[in-house]
């Protein structure tokens, strides 16, 4: 009996042939996923990732109740065409801190992954205001009402301690300070010293274009100017060459 003439007696038998089906599969993913586990590398450790600050993370949330992930990517591909376009491609360490994760499938719009710093704060507001006044051809919706959107800054650092439950570095300082910091940020008369020693390259200021409130618009664009921001990929490039 040859070795396809055996296999015969496993393609006549459903029962057989899902018992078969079911061990191959186990051990193929047995054999990907335990390496995780233990491998080093699984997610390369990588400076400057640090925990949002809490008017970052407030944008975060902003960004996730009006389902940008629906429209806009926040992963880089290693491909050519994306890393020309958009800059170094994700790694997996530059969403360490997000849960859930912002990756995306779906790029009716750009990837995000690194608009920090591309545009200036106004020009995201406009662009989030009304998009065809900045891109002509653009689909994107009218994110308007951000702007009369008083920011809710009581209990948020409830926010931080549920991050901390996942895992993510907040120091009990961190929870302490949540609300303050949140204020100080995005005003441009406060004493930002705190914010920008508990969570470097922080930005600060106005980010909404009206000092005298702390919008959900301020929210969103501290947030979406951090993105991609904290990784310097001039130093990241050298360390991994040394090795
Ligand atoms: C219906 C799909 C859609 C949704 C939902 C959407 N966008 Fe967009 N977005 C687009 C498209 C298309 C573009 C490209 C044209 C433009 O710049 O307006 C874009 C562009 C952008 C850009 C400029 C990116 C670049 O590199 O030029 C930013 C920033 C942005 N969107 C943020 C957001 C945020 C924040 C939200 C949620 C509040 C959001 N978008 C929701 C479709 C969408």
């Amino acid at each position: 009996m040859s070795i396809l003439d055996k296999h015969a007696i496993l393609e006549k038998n459903a029962t057989l042939l899902l018992i078969g089906s079911l061990l191959v599969v186990t051990v193929g993913g047995i054999v990907e996923i335990v390496p995780l586990f233990y491998l080093e590398n699984t997610i390369e450790k990588v400076e400057g990732m640090r925990p949002y600050s809490p008017l970052e993370l407030a944008g975060r949330n902003v960004y996730i109740r009006e389902g940008c992930y629906v429209c806009h990517s926040q992963m880089i591909r290693p491909f050519r065409d994306e890393v020309e376009r958009y800059g170094h491609y994700s790694l997996a360490a530059e969403s360490m801190y997000d849960h859930p994760f912002q990756w995306g499938s779906k790029r009716t719009g750009p990837d995000l992954a690194r608009v920090g710093d591309r545009y200036s704060n106004a020009w995201h507001v406009q662009h989030l205001q009304d998009p065809r006044t900045v891109v002509p051809e653009s689909v994107m919706p009218s994110y308007a009402f951000l702007k009369e959107a008083n920011l809710d800054v009581r209990g948020f650092s409830t926010h931080l301690v549920a991050n901390a439950r996942v895992g993510v570095p907040y120091t009990d300082e961190m929870i302490e300070n949540a609300e303050a910091d949140m204020r100080a940020q995005a005003n441009p008369d406060a004493d930002t010293t705190g914010v920008e020693t508990r969570y470097p390259k922080a930005k600060v200021g106005d980010f909404d274009g009206n000092p005298q409130a702390l919008t959900e618009m301020d929210a969103l664009v501290a947030y979406l100017q951090t993105l991609g921001t904290l990784v310097d990929f001039s130093t990241y490039d050298e360390v991994k060459n040394e090795r």
